[in-house]
């Protein structure tokens, strides 16, 4: 392949052009990357998903039973675990324990925790890291009890192990003296060190994970869980922020409770933390699901307050909801430049509501008080949407797809704007149906494949050759918990154990695309059409070239020869080739251990006397050359 890549001409190439999409799937949030390390803290629930137990257990002769008492913690946390001695003649240790998200994951280093408690108790409440294995106590702690019979009150600890433990099977355990009666707790929190030690924040290692994906934006609070399952149960901004005992929670999308300490702030810090710009979705007027949609008349209020979540985003702290904001610590406004309204509108009986009302309600509320932010409508639909908005779109589908779509963005009209806001594949290919989409009946990948990253690639690079069009894109679903999930393949895999998170193929080669960055694209000119290889090429500085090209069902491996205007012989590149031994491979968790099939080489080139650069590629490669 013959290509020559000139200096300037090309597109300017969107900033944001690589992010993440984030909703609570698959305990993503609560038990994944929101660094509560106590399954059910607060015994929320809802009717769809009513206060449980589970998983704590008894210490000693206790019993435990959930309590709405009659002086509540707060009237979003009502619920409470009561513990009581099964006879308070027998003197002796009772108490409770929890096993964490599947896990806990111990280290020489401090854990902050806090619990509520509501009593007569009068001794010490001891507090421990311990194994659920053997008898072995990692750190333990005594402090004394302030209980009060009528009177909620917090106790806060640090707990501090000296040593790590040798696996995550281990629990948290408040124990105390019985003989005094029974004690009531709630809010019970142990957090580890969070990333940039952001309170109330993130995993370190899963943010880690995060930022070598090098992304713009964060696409949140969802996909379908800002939606609602039923009748009320939307994403509610202001019942996600302040202090944890005015978080209720809500039963999310995806069958379990969210406890929304991941709440609209925490998004906004993790932005702030990796440096991303905010892409917030907010609730468009269906449950999805019921399916209720919500008349004009209905939807009034809830367009108010949407501009009300605006306004303590956005508004300086003489504005009313500015000065919630100021009052929880956030004295300066945070940055918004895009908002989404719903999310997949198109589906579900909700599209003709949406065309007609529901859109724009929200897009002519917004627009007149926030003129400067891009308003996205959720139905990937370029033509049902106002001047001046943008629209997302979204893909699951097979590798084959992916590939036939690699051009879709080449013909728009440049004055549309496209958010490719999830995208995965999702399913393998069908013999002989090039163009078959996913059957939804039929059983998903566990695991991304290579192909399907190498398509995605192609795809990813259709959509760099159109940066003026696309605004940006992000794979979907981001994480999974490996313990319990709804929805695979993810990008990134893990458990309570930081040494089992799973990059996945797929991750590999987004990572590779998003830290090549260039600010606009420049044209190329070949000696052959698109297919096996696919590129693109960009500039961010005169001389300073990317070369991008992913290959998909080539025969044979794949010559190149590039000549990049103004470089003369001599000149260096480097190129980085992402291979896997076969479309097939994917990274995988086996008997708790990683495996990564994902070669990368990297290799220092010179121009040829004739000025420009050779080489091969292999089938199912997707290579960066930078000079
Ligand atoms: O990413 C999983 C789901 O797929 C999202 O919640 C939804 O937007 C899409 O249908």
């Amino acid at each position: 392949i013959n290509l020559t890549v000139a200096s300037s001409g090309g597109n300017v190439t969107s900033p944001l052009l690589y992010g993440l999409m984030f909703e609570d799937i698959n305990h993503s949030g609560d038990g994944g990357i929101y660094a509560e390390l106590i399954q059910n803290r607060a015994f929320q629930g809802s009717t769809e998903h009513p206060s449980t137990l589970e998983p704590w257990a008894a210490i000693g002769n206790a019993t435990l039973s959930l309590q709405n008492t009659s002086v509540p913690l707060s009237s979003a946390l009502p619920v409470s675990i009561n513990v009581a001695a099964a006879s308070e003649k027998t003197k002796g240790t009772i108490g409770l324990s929890n096993p964490g998200w599947w896990g806990i994951d111990i280290q020489p280093q401090p854990y902050t925790g806090s619990f509520f408690a509501l009593g007569s108790y009068k001794g010490k409440f001891t507090i421990k890291l311990k194994s659920a294995l053997t008898s072995q106590v990692f750190a333990s702690l005594s402090i004394p009890s302030s209980t009060q019979a009528d009177k909620w009150v917090e106790h806060k600890f640090v707990l501090e192990p000296k040593i790590a433990a040798p696996n995550v099977n281990n629990t948290f355990t408040i124990e105390f003296e019985s003989g005094q009666g029974s004690v009531n707790f709630n809010l019970i929190s142990l957090f580890p060190p969070t990333y940039k030690g952001t309170p109330n924040g993130n995993r370190p290692e899963l943010m880690a994970a995060l930022k070598g994906l090098n992304p713009s934006f964060l696409r949140m609070p969802g996909g379908n869980n800002i939606e609602g399952d039923s009748y009320h149960y939307r994403w509610a901004w202001n019942e996600t922020i302040g202090p944890l005992t005015s978080r209720p929670g809500r039963p999310g999308t995806w069958g379990y409770e969210n406890t929304d300490g991941l709440g609209l702030i925490e998004y906004f810090n993790w932005c702030t933390d990796l440096e991303m710009e905010p892409l917030l979705a907010v609730w468009s007027g269906m449950y999805l699901g019921t399916k209720d949609v919500l008349s004009e008349a209905a939807l009034a209020p809830y367009v108010n307050d949407t501009l009300n979540e605006l306004e303590f985003l956005l508004g300086d702290a003489s504005t009313p909801y500015g000065s919630l904001r100021a009052s929880l610590g956030y004295p300066k406004p945070f940055e918004l430049k895009y908002v989404e309204i719903g999310n997949e509108d198109n589906l579900e009986g909700g599209a003709g509501s949406y065309a007609s009302y529901r859109f724009s309600m929200f897009f002519n509320a917004i627009h007149a008080k926030y003129p400067d932010i891009t308003i996205i409508s959720s139905t990937g639909d370029l033509t049902a949407v106002g001047d001046g908005s943008a629209t997302d779109y979204h893909v699951y589908t097979l590798p084959d797809h992916f590939v036939a779509n690699f051009d879709l963005w080449d013909n728009v009209p440049r004055t549309h704007k496209v958010l490719l806001g999830e995208y995965a594949n999702v399913q393998y290919n069908i013999k002989d149906q090039p163009l078959a989409g996913v059957n939804w009946s039929a059983a998903k990948l566990e695991w991304p494949i290579w192909a399907g990253a190498i398509s995605e690639s192609i795809w990813s690079i259709g959509a760099e050759r159109n940066g003026d069009v696309i605004i940006g894109q992000s794979y979907a679903p981001g994480f999974m918990n490996r313990n319990s999930y709804e929805w695979s393949p993810d990008l990134i895999s893990f458990t309570a154990d930081p040494a089992q998170t799973v990059l996945s193929t797929s991750y590999y080669a987004i990572e590779l695309l998003s830290n090549a960055r260039y600010n606009a694209t420049v044209p190329i000119t070949s000696d052959t059409g698109f297919g096996p290889a696919y590129w693109v090429a960009g500039v961010s500085e005169p001389g300073k070239y990317t070369f991008k090209t992913a290959i998909y069902n080539a025969t044979s491996t794949v010559p190149f020869n590039i000549a990049f205007e103004g470089l003369s012989a001599g000149s260096k590149g480097t190129l980085t080739v992402l291979t896997a031994p076969d479309g097939l491979s994917s990274n995988t968790l086996v008997d708790g251990t990683v495996v990564d099939v994902v070669q990368k080489k990297v290799t220092e080139l010179k121009a040829s006397s004739a000025g420009s650069f050779t080489f091969e590629l292999e089938n199912y490669s997707v290579a960066v050359l930078t000079t």
